[in-house]
């Protein structure tokens, strides 16, 4: 058969192949569950631990790099998703930029919004870097691994659609020709967006107004359903009639032709379907984001009420919202913090929406790249200290051996390192304040005046608690937090890893009997990712936040979304207030979950009484 080859794609006279790690997910968030299930998982998990939410199924939307997602879903999901959808990144740019939306302050009677375009951070700069860094030949090792996997997880009546234009299309169809069969390609499917022309328009070519989607099957068994649409005027056609096996038009008694009026026809492979104008409701400030016309056309022509449908491109979410609007199950996946943050609202926003759970992979995919990063896997202390040296120097800190808590100086102050398996905790902040005191005792020069605690997650109390306890003891604390980027080895490289404070959240509860009000009073981030002049806009400190949500009965599991207001593009107010009546006395754990105009989202516990 012909083959396409490109630079990387034989090593040592083998095709490379995906990473195949199976890591396991974390479940960060659920939202939607009502008590009664959240009460019978807990019942499950007590008795069976190793099992997520029992055996009932939720729909999943998880945060991080399809590399690793893929491969993690093989063990549950081999042969078993019925339909995948794809759009991914295959334009400069504009795949990882989003338009970021302030609201007006809520203390003045106008409600203009102002739109700044957020641009890419460096994972998803590193992320276009591993699809595009060696052109179009690391770009088709990419695509070409992702359709491997996906290969995998389609059932054998599925279909595959790819949606590409003309900058890789080409190239994409003779790699989806090879992993799934050229006997299995079944349309190119042309959208014709009449509405958007892509491209300058000039004069040495004609003016590009359609995209290519190829849909593949798994096998010959495959799903399809013919869609029908109305004709824009009706005709009159002449009626068939199966004789003796063959189509015949239908005739009277007297032999003559039999018409009838049709008013629909099958769907074709052109199909017509307007972008989304800039004012569109359905538009929720993702730049590609696609119509859920367009995906509505997929699902219904090739999987069936409850089939399990999957887009490892989640972007704003169109796949999973049309599946969910659609009585299917889905399971989509992005490494986009605000695609996560855009689709979370988007589902939110669906009349009944089903349970879902939001999930990364956490701690374990950092322990797989301190592993591969790391030397001496079997000597863990070893390794610990030059993970610990690694981050001191990413901080521009000098690392500090032979103390416990205390693993570096910088500037006057000194740095502890949180673990790469664990959030640092209070307890890890209070032995570290001792440690300092100790050390300061005994080195009365040491020109120390404070400690930085650099860590992958911080516990919820950590903001409050250890605060006050750090003030107690005189010693000046900052948490910041070690960016994602880390892990990538490219953007270590390049050098300016930024490491941001945490975000400071202030929350007034008041309980009256069993009745408990929550306030947001203050919150500030830093705001390092936004640029000077829409800083200037901001001059209320809820203007920073785009959605919060409330666990009123926090029981170290995942965290609830049992109540949550945000801003959408209909409305950009937010709530700052939320009730709730307990039906038992006793102490409860209430958890704040506050998700700012980026997607970075900052939680605080409070513990109250009723
Ligand atoms: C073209 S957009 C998808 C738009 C989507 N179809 C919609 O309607 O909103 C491509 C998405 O792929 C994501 N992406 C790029 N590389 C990725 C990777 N390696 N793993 C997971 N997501 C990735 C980007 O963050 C972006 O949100």
């Amino acid at each position: 058969m012909t083959e396409l080859i490109w630079e990387g794609k034989y090593k040592d006279g083998k095709k490379a192949t995906p990473i195949r790690i199976a890591l396991p997910f974390q479940t960060i968030e659920t939202i939607n569950e009502s008590k009664q299930q959240r009460q019978k998982s807990m019942d499950f998990l007590a008795a069976e631990p190793n099992t997520q939410y029992g055996k009932e199924w939720r729909n999943r939307l998880i945060w991080g790099d399809k590399k690793y997602v893929l491969p993690s879903l093989l063990p549950e999901f081999a042969g078993k998703v019925n339909l995948i959808y794809i759009d991914p990144p295959f334009n400069v740019g504009s795949n990882f930029s989003f338009t970021a939306t302030i609201a007006d302050n809520p203390d003045t009677d106008e409600d203009e919004t102002t739109q700044f375009v957020k641009q890419p951070n460096i994972i998803e700069q590193k992320a276009y870097r591993d699809t595009w860094g060696k052109g179009l030949d690391s770009y088709m090792q990419w695509f070409y691994e992702t359709a491997l996997l996906l290969k995998e997880l389609l059932a054998e009546d599925g279909s595959i659609y790819v949606h590409l234009d003309w900058h890789v299309g080409h190239y994409a169809k003779t790699i989806l020709d090879e992993v799934f069969g050229y006997e299995n390609f079944r349309n190119e499917i042309v959208w014709v967006y009449p509405n958007k022309m892509s491209g300058a328009v000039n004069s040495k070519n004609f003016v590009r107004m359609h995209d290519s989607i190829f849909l593949y099957s798994k096998s010959e068994k495959n799903i399809f359903n013919v869609l029908k649409v109305e004709r824009d005027v009706p005709v009159k056609q002449s009626k068939r009639v199966k004789v003796d096996g063959k189509n015949m038009r239908a005739r009277n008694e007297d032999g003559e032709i039999n018409y009838e009026m049709s008013y629909d026809v099958k769907v074709k492979d052109v199909w017509e379907i307007p972008y989304i104008a800039s004012t569109d409701k359905q538009r929720v400030g993702y730049n590609t984001q696609k119509p859920e016309a367009l995906l509505e056309r997929v699902i219904k022509a090739s999987s069936k009420d409850g089939d399990l449908i999957l887009d490892s491109f989640c972007g704003s979410g169109t796949t999973a919202a049309v599946a969910e609007k659609n009585n299917r199950r889905w399971i989509t996946c992005d490494l986009g913090r605000f695609a996560i943050h855009t689709a979370r609202k988007r589902f939110l926003g669906i009349d009944n929406v089903q349970p879902f759970i939001v999930q990364n992979l956490g701690k374990y995919e950092r322990q797989q790249w301190m592993n591969a990063e790391f030397e001496n896997p079997e000597d863990r202390l070893k390794q610990e200290r030059t993970y610990k040296h690694f981050i001191n120097e990413l901080y521009h800190a000098k690392p500090l051996d032979g103390y416990t808590w205390l693993h570096g100086a910088k500037a006057g102050r000194m740095v502890h390192v949180g673990s790469v398996e664990a959030p640092v905790t209070v307890e890890d902040i209070k032995a570290s304040i001792k440690e300092f005191w100790k050390l300061v005792g005994k080195e009365k020069s040491a020109q120390v005046n404070g400690i930085d605690f650099l860590g992958w997650d911080f516990a919820f109390d950590v903001n409050e608690t250890a605060k006050q306890f750090a003030a107690e003891n005189k010693v000046n604390v900052s948490f910041k937090k070690i960016p994602r980027e880390v892990l990538e080895k490219k953007a270590v490289e390049q050098g300016d890893i930024k490491f941001y404070e945490l975000a400071s959240l202030k929350i007034k509860s008041k309980a009256e009997k069993k009745k408990v009000s929550i306030t947001l009073e203050n919150f500030i981030i830093p705001p390092d990712d936004i640029p000077q002049d829409v800083q200037g806009k901001i001059t209320h400190w809820s203007q920073w936040v785009d959605y919060w949500a409330i666990d009123w009965n926090y029981r170290d599991d995942t965290f609830h979304n049992e109540w949550q207001s945000y801003r959408t593009k209909q409305n950009s107010k937010i709530e700052l207030s939320a009730n709730n009546i307990y039906e038992k006395a006793g102490k409860y754990t209430v958890l704040v979950k506050v998700i700012d105009i980026l997607g970075n989202d900052t939680t605080k516990a409070i513990h109250i009484t009723v």
